[in-house]
């Protein structure tokens, strides 16, 4: 789990400015590939299916920017700070291409989809932008770079998938991986920019995510995450392989069974649950297959049902609650964790405190806490009136973020005692003597390395001790 602290930049959604490089072999004379990604898994997944496109193109990545021939930003647009972190730097990018104007810069992601061509006017040092599901057409937008234009493709699809094009495994450990299961979101939550930067929901062909999982575990991956903006609307149709005749339908709840079914040794985790959709169907296969990791991620957002309608979640604090309680009584041991918006529009003390009430009930594992930031565009931007004041937004973002830490170590403290099955993901970032990995809910343990246990490895450790985020322990015997 990651380190709870007081500011709205925790979130997983917006891991920052990793650099990314593959694991393949180097070739002579390659042109020199540097990306740097931002945002949510599924952009770090996004990276990887670039990084493919262009290594067929003749270029190998490199974690120095200042060799690079390409410099590709994959970006994020869901608040207004990750979109002000890019900008920042792309400003430094831009010392580079005054020392070097033959240096590409390219703009991918969420940032390219909602700026379009107005980066290209806005920020002068810049080549391409490509929107999410135009990375196909890289090729040839280099190409136009190539012959001294600037290029752009920002269109959305309804049906690419990226299904045939293999991911190179970026920065990889060679353990865990994600695949990306479908693209887009349908949803129109008010305060959300996703749907028009990823466009509309469409899943990928179920044989192509099983062969996908199957090769990985081939190679001696031993976790898998299944990616999507909503995971429980995935829903393929198409026809059976076996039988080229029959319409088959394939849903969340089979697609996760059948994955499982690969190897009881390959871990299978998923994300993000919606709660309006997440069935019990889902709940019992989690249940009946202990490789399914007994870990959900249920954003609430809020927790008073008028805030919830004017952020159209669809759902009311009931309902929530009512999903809770199946996740409880069908997986006892599931840990659940959650996003939350702390000042949206109209939110007042009373509804505020209906979310704090909220958090009492479900004790989140964990949470990623945000204070509402207007996106342009947006139903919530066009509608509703941004009209919680700054301070506000702070105090209540601070009341969450200081609850959710009280319920993150009690949930941690739990195991304190136990004995835990992991999965070991490689040394500790404080110390190499000490080896980490995750156990089924998702909760980072480190422990003392000890001679034969090695990253890869599913191990027994005895919880010793707690921190706020990490469990502490040893080898059982
Ligand atoms: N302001 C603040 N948080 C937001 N999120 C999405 N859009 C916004 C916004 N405009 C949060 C939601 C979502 C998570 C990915 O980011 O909590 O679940
Ligand atoms: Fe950011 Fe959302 Fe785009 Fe992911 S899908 S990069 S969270 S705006």
């Amino acid at each position: 789990m990651i380190d709870l602290q007081l500011t709205d930049k925790t979130h997983d959604e917006e891991r920052q400015g990793e650099a990314l490089i593959i694991d393949a072999p180097k070739a002579l004379n390659a042109r020199k590939l540097y990306i740097e990604s931002y945002g949510c898994q599924m952009n770090f997944a996004d990276s990887e299916i670039v990084a493919s496109i262009l290594l067929d193109q003749g270029f190998e990545t490199t974690g120095n920017y200042q060799e690079a021939d390409a410099i590709f930003i994959n970006t994020c647009s869901i608040r207004e700070n990750a979109e002000q972190r890019v900008r920042n730097r792309l400003s430094q990018f831009g010392i580079e291409k005054r020392k070097n104007p033959k240096l590409i810069v390219g703009v991918l992601g969420c940032m390219a989809e909602r700026l379009k061509s107005k980066f290209l006017e806005e920020e002068k040092l810049v080549d391409v932008v490509v929107g999410p599901d135009a990375y196909r057409d890289l090729p040839a937008l280099l190409e136009q770079v190539g012959e001294g234009q600037k290029a752009i493709n920002v269109l959305l699809s309804r049906e690419e998938t990226y299904a045939d094009i293999s991911p190179v495994r970026l920065n990889g450990n060679g353990i865990t991986a994600f695949i990306s299961i479908m693209r887009g979101c349908d949803n129109m939550c008010s305060f959300c920019v996703v749907p028009f930067t990823r466009g509309r929901e469409r899943s990928r062909d179920p044989h192509s995510i099983l062969a996908e999982a199957q090769d990985l575990h081939e190679r001696g991956y031993k976790e898998v995450t299944l990616l999507g903006q909503n995971v429980d609307s995935y829903k393929w149709k198409g026809s059976d392989q076996a039988d080229d005749q029959a319409e088959t339908v394939v849903n969340f709840a089979q697609l996760l069974e059948k994955v499982a079914l690969i190897s009881p040794e390959l871990r299978v985790r998923f994300s993000t649950s919606h709660p309006k959709d997440i069935t019990d169907e889902v709940l019992y296969t989690i249940k009946k297959h202990d490789n399914i990791c007994n870990n959900i991620h249920l954003p609430v957002q809020s927790g008073s049902t008028r805030v919830l309608e004017l952020m159209n979640r669809t759902y009311t604090r009931e309902w929530y609650i009512n999903r809770v309680d199946a996740i409880r009584s069908i997986i006892p041991d599931c840990a659940i964790s959650t996003d939350i918006i702390a000042g949206f529009c109209s939110e007042t003390e009373e509804e505020f405190q209906e979310t704090m009430s909220m958090m009492d009930y479900v004790d989140y594992d964990f949470a990623f806490c945000f204070s509402y930031s207007e996106r342009p565009g947006t139903m919530a931007a066009r509608k509703l009136e941004d009209d919680v004041p700054e301070e506000v937004k702070k105090r209540r973002l601070k009341e969450i973020l200081l609850k959710q830490q009280e319920s993150s170590r009690k949930r941690l403290q739990e195991s304190v005692g136990k004995t835990v099955r992991i999965l070991v993901e490689g040394y500790s970032k404080k110390s190499d003597l000490d080896l980490c990995g995750r156990n089924d809910q998702n909760a980072m343990i480190v422990f003392p390395a000890v001679e034969n246990v090695k990253p890869g490895q599913y191990v027994n450790v005895v919880i010793e001790r707690c921190t706020s985020a990490t469990l502490l322990g040893r080898i059982a015997d």
